[in-house]
């Protein structure tokens, strides 16, 4: 197939309702987790823009740098640290809107303002975490959650 992604310009879900049919498809058959979570950083990159968009992967008690777009990051982080340590530590997708405000937040890129890292999980155990950067305060709110974690999701295959 051809791989070339439509991009949408209309309201935030329209972005989305439009991108996920054509994620689906890029990932509909694909078992490996490093290709489907490469394809979809990259689609997020080419449809929405934001700063930093990837994937840490839980290996030995830590987070490991995966697949990603965007500017260089940390390439390890302990459970509990962060934001991404801590949506991992507690299973539970954080929104931040400011992360001057988030007590430890790590700051891999100082043009960073706001985040939303979602904990992706195989038979109840979290296995990677998504993290998407942005340079805006405020930029992810409850609709960008909806959509991503449905978008994230999908990686593993299910
Ligand atoms: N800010 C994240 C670290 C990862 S980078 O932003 C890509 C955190 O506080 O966990």
């Amino acid at each position: 197939m051809a791989e070339d992604l439509e991009i949408f310009s209309g309201t935030k879900q329209e972005q989305y309702e439009h991108l996920i049919p054509q994620l689906k498809a890029l990932l509909d058959g694909e078992p490996d987790l490093i290709a489907n979570m490469a394809n979809t950083a990259a689609a997020l990159k080419e449809q929405f823009n934001w700063l930093w968009i990837g994937f840490y992967l839980v290996k030995n008690e830590e987070l490991v740098l995966g697949p990603f777009q965007g500017p260089v990051a940390c390439t390890r982080i302990k459970k509990g640290r962060g934001v991404c340590g801590t949506a991992w530590a507690n299973k539970k997708t954080l929104l931040v809107d400011d992360v001057t405000k988030f007590p430890g937040h790590i700051s891999c890129n100082s043009t960073s303002r706001s985040e939303i890292v979602i904990p992706i999980y195989k038979n109840e155990e979290v296995f990677a975490v998504f993290d998407a950067d942005s340079t805006e305060i405020k930029e992810f709110d409850e609709t960008d959650k909806k959509y991503l974690e449905e978008i994230v999701w999908m990686v593993k295959g299910e």
